[in-house]
């Protein structure tokens, strides 16, 4: 109990502090900024970084909506899996752009890491090499949100890129599985110091995108789940007419393409596409907060926001940590010697960090 208070006091004291960089339209109040990161990092060195990638990404979306969720995807792999360290767009990683062998639930789009690529070029002709991949990617993923209907919000910003990328099985072990019921995903987010409520929103990223089959499939063969929908199921078994079936098909079936609060009506509705997400309606720990999502959308996007602004900041390399990536996809081959005595400094860095959140 006293932890909790003391985490309020914190909200609190640093919102009053950082009141002056917030636009007056926000109301939102903000999860704490870890030291080494700031709302106003490249106000200097790259003053146009947050415009150059909102003005990209709105040409980009007009084209193709779906690639928001791609996006905001490819930021949760890289926050969850040894921080936010762009690590996850290195070939080589688990989940990464070249990986072959990634099992099916960790498809990202490979459209995902050009786009990201793209913006790293673009940046880099305005400012020169000084803004990171890992911050790139968090500024995506805010206007991915934003852009398709969610809400806007400040990124802290000051992320270094990572120098070594995950192997599977830590990707695995720290991506929960789409069958895990609700105890099992609280638990394993409640290790990055994520409560109830910032499950159950940070959940709400599938309001929009998609899923495919052999991620939910599980659910319908060999024997269909009782707590789905009877139509939905059926009209799913028409979608995915195997357990492997290569089809895919939307996360939040009322608005697949918007941000908005639809995804906890489906719940609701027992029409929620995976096993972590349906069980959030039936665990006594979430299901009020579901419905308090279902039924105010404003709420939600405050608690989304709180949730991102935590999930942004796990494990985030700074200050002389790591190193700003010239190719998202590799990392920089100049300077070797210098990045190997770095590599081990990081890793007791990004320990203190994760201890920090
Ligand atoms: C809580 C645990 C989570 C689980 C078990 C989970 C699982 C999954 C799975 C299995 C897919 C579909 C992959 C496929 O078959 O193609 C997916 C898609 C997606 N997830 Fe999650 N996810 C979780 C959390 C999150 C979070 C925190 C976010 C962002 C805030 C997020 C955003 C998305 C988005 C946007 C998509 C659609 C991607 C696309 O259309 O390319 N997920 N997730
Ligand atoms: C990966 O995990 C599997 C199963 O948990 C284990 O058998 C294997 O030894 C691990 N591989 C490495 C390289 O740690
Ligand atoms: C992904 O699927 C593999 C097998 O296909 C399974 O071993 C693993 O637990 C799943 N992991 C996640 C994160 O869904
Ligand atoms: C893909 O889904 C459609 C319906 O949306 C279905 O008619 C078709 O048989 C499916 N194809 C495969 C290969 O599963
Ligand atoms: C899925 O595909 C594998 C081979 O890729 C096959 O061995 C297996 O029988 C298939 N399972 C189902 C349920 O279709
Ligand atoms: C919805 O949530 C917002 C944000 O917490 C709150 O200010 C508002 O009073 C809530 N609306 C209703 C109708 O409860
Ligand atoms: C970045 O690296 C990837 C992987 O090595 C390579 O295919 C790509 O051409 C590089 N991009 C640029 C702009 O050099
Ligand atoms: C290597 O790093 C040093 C110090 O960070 C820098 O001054 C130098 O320009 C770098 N060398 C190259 C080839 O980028």
């Amino acid at each position: 109990m006293a932890k909790a208070t003391s985490f309020t006091a914190v909200i609190l004291i640093s919102s009053i502090f950082l009141a002056p960089y917030f636009s007056i339209s926000e109301a939102h109040s903000y999860a704490p900024i870890v030291s080494g990161l700031s709302l106003s990092f490249y106000k200097s060195s790259c003053p146009k970084v947050e415009s150059i990638i909102r003005k990209q990404l709105k040409k980009v979306f007009k084209d193709d909506i779906g690639q928001a969720a791609g996006l905001l995807r490819l930021h949760f792999h890289d926050c969850f899996v040894q921080g936010c360290d762009a690590s996850v767009l290195l070939d080589g990683s688990a989940s990464g752009p070249s990986e072959q062998d990634a099992p099916p639930n960790l498809t990202l789009r490979a459209k995902a890491f050009e786009i990201i690529n793209d913006l790293r070029d673009l940046v880099d002709e305005e400012c020169g090499r000084v803004v990171s991949c890992a911050d790139i990617v968090a500024i995506a993923a805010r206007d991915s949100v934003c852009l398709s209907g969610g809400p806007d919000y400040d990124v802290p910003l000051g992320r270094r890129d990572g120098l070594t990328f995950a192997t599977t099985n830590v990707t695995l072990e720290n991506l929960p599985s789409p069958s895990s019921d609700a105890s099992t995903i609280l638990a394993s987010l409640a290790t990055k110091n994520f409560d109830p409520t910032d499950v159950v929103a940070l959940s709400g990223g599938h309001t929009i995108g998609l899923s495919h089959c052999p991620s939910f499939t599980d659910r319908l063969y060999p024997t269909q789940d009782p707590t789905m929908d009877k139509t939905f199921a059926n009209n799913l078994k028409g979608i995915c007419p195997t357990a492997n079936s290569t089809n895919t098909t939307v996360l939040d079936i009322r608005s697949p393409d918007k941000f908005d609060n639809k995804y906890y009506v489906d719940l609701m509705n027992r029409q929620g596409l995976f096993t972590s997400d349906q069980d959030l309606y039936t665990d006594s720990r979430t299901k009020d907060i579901v419905t308090s999502f279902a039924i105010n959308e404003t709420l939600f996007f405050e608690k989304f926001v709180q949730a991102m602004i935590k999930m942004g900041q796990l494990g985030a390399l700074t200050g002389n940590s790591g190193e700003i990536r010239a190719n998202c996809s590799v990392r920089n081959t100049d300077n070797k010697s210098y990045l190997v005595s770095v590599v081990e400094e990081e890793q007791q860095e990004q320990e203190e960090a994760w201890s920090e959140l």
